[in-house]
């Protein structure tokens, strides 16, 4: 049916678990918890979340309505509104398969763990050899043909979905999965926080800590960290929401649907660092970001900390629900970049196959993605010593292109195009093709976010990410 027709949403709530599962992934478990505390607790939500409504929310409606106008994927949305911008959609081609190259494989170490717990709550010590957390997540990524092999088993499955379709395939998928994730972190959330000790997990995520914004160039970090990783987070800047926005029925409305997709993955974020952060303070480990927050700190928890079968099924758990928030994510990422071809051949008159093109493109994925599964995560290798790129490992080269400069350029880029070139009134038009329009109060403070400030703060980004990653 997708071959001659352009695919649609089922339904609203159908659409509203697609993006909510692409804004909910990795970012929300190993990225927020850690960042929220270690940048002045509850100061830091405060900060996030003024972001998330002055920044984030516009870029947002900006990107799905982009989409529902043009009925397009990226590339071809752009090139229909300002041909000359038409590179901004490519750019963020480019960073869904970037993104996704390094997501996989991680999405693959998740299948591991999760797997590992199965099978240790049945026998202890089948599912991680005997090992402890660090030992075994040292003795996983450096066995090159392991990982290989699960990140072909995660991109196989992010294929899969995508090839089902739009709405019987990433829509079925999303409408199980995030209700399911919802669930499991709740049950997660009430184990670590009935967990004596708790308490210390929670006053360093919520105890208001002014010391790391003491400063100007303090609080211009902790800025720069919150304005990443709300977009991000939220999947801006790559194109991503133009595409979901692209698929959504007109009678659909826009705004109450970005304020839902603001709050969910905000709200997401939020519980995860209540899951995560009292029970490893509970077991008196040092709390952390990325993969060792994720694969070693986490496994200790379940391990050493809660221990036996309890343990495992707990970890199973949680690791299930990082799958399911890394896989709703992944499809969103592989359907940016094989809408771009599906939209190019129907275009052309011709017909497009969904399942060849998401296989095809799937498959190049994967392969790129090898050298960040036999680099080890970075972690020191031959690759990262051979090449010219040697400071960063592969995944923090992907990153850098994609997270680093691609993302926030595109977003800040985006927002220009709509306050400056097209205006304002463009957004608010499509608004209002669902019934409800735009106050004029609020169309002003939409104009200045467009045309101010999320130019500023995406740039902000950019600076940010640059200093990061030691560029400047
Ligand atoms: N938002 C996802 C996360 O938090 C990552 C992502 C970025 C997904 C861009 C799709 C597009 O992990």
């Amino acid at each position: 049916m997708e071959n001659n027709q352009r695919a649609q949403w089922g339904s609203n709530f159908g659409f509203l678990m697609a993006a909510v599962g692409s804004a909910v992934g990795l970012g929300n478990i190993w990225g927020f918890p850690y960042k929220l505390g270690a940048n002045g607790g509850f100061a830091f939500l405060l900060i996030y979340l003024i972001l998330v409504v002055v920044v984030g929310l516009a870029t947002m409606l900006g990107e799905l309505a982009i989409g529902r106008i043009t009925g397009k994927s990226a590339v071809f949305a752009y090139r229909d509104l300002a041909k000359k911008w038409t590179f901004l959609g490519y750019a963020g081609v480019a960073a869904g398969f970037f993104i996704l190259a390094f997501y996989s494989v991680i999405g693959g170490i998740v299948i591991r763990y999760m797997v590992s717990f199965l099978l240790e709550m049945f026998k202890s010590g089948a599912g991680f050899l005997g090992m402890g957390s660090g030992e075994y997540f040292g003795y996983f990524i450096s066995n090159a043909g392991g990982s290989i092999f699960f990140h072909a088993l995660f991109m196989a499955i992010t294929i899969l979905i995508v090839m089902g379709g739009v709405s019987g395939g990433i829509e079925k998928f999303c409408k199980f999965a995030m209700p399911a994730l919802v669930v499991i972190l709740l049950i997660v959330i009430i184990r670590s926080i009935t967990l004596p000790g708790a308490g210390a997990g929670l006053a360093y995520i919520f105890k208001p800590n002014l010391e790391p914004l003491s400063t100007l160039s303090g609080f211009f970090s902790v800025l720069r960290t919150a304005a990443g990783q709300m977009f991000f987070s939220l999947s801006l800047g790559m194109g991503c929401m133009i595409t979901y926005g692209s698929y959504l029925s007109k009678k659909e409305n826009l705004m109450t649907n970005s304020i839902f997709i603001c709050i969910a993955d905000s709200t997401v974020a939020l519980l995860a660092a209540i899951a995560i952060m009292p029970a490893v303070f509970a077991f008196g480990l040092e709390p952390g970001g990325g993969p060792g927050l994720l694969f070693v700190t986490l496994h200790e928890v379940f391990t050493s900390g809660m221990g036996g079968f309890v343990g495992s099924l707990f970890g199973f758990l949680f690791y299930l629900l990082v799958f399911f928030a890394a896989v709703t994510s992944s499809i969103s990422l592989l359907e940016v970049c094989a809408s771009f071809f599906i939209d190019k051949q129907q275009l052309e008159g011709k017909k497009a196959d969904r399942k060849v093109i998401s296989g095809i493109i799937g498959a190049i994925i994967f392969v790129v993605g090898i050298p960040v599964a036999m680099d080890g995560l970075g972690g020191g290798s031959i690759i990262k010593e051979t090449f010219w790129f040697n400071k960063w490992g592969f995944i923090d080269f992907y990153d850098l292109i994609s997270e680093g400069i691609l993302m926030p350029l595109g977003a800040a880029l985006m927002s220009v195009l709509i306050g400056w070139k097209l205006k304002t009134k463009i957004i608010s038009d499509e608004v209002a093709a669902s019934g409800k329009g735009i106050k004029l109060k609020a169309y002003k403070f939409w104009d200045i976010c467009f045309r101010f400030v999320v130019p500023i703060g995406m740039l902000l980004v950019l600076w940010g990410q640059f200093l990061d990653f030691g560029l400047i």
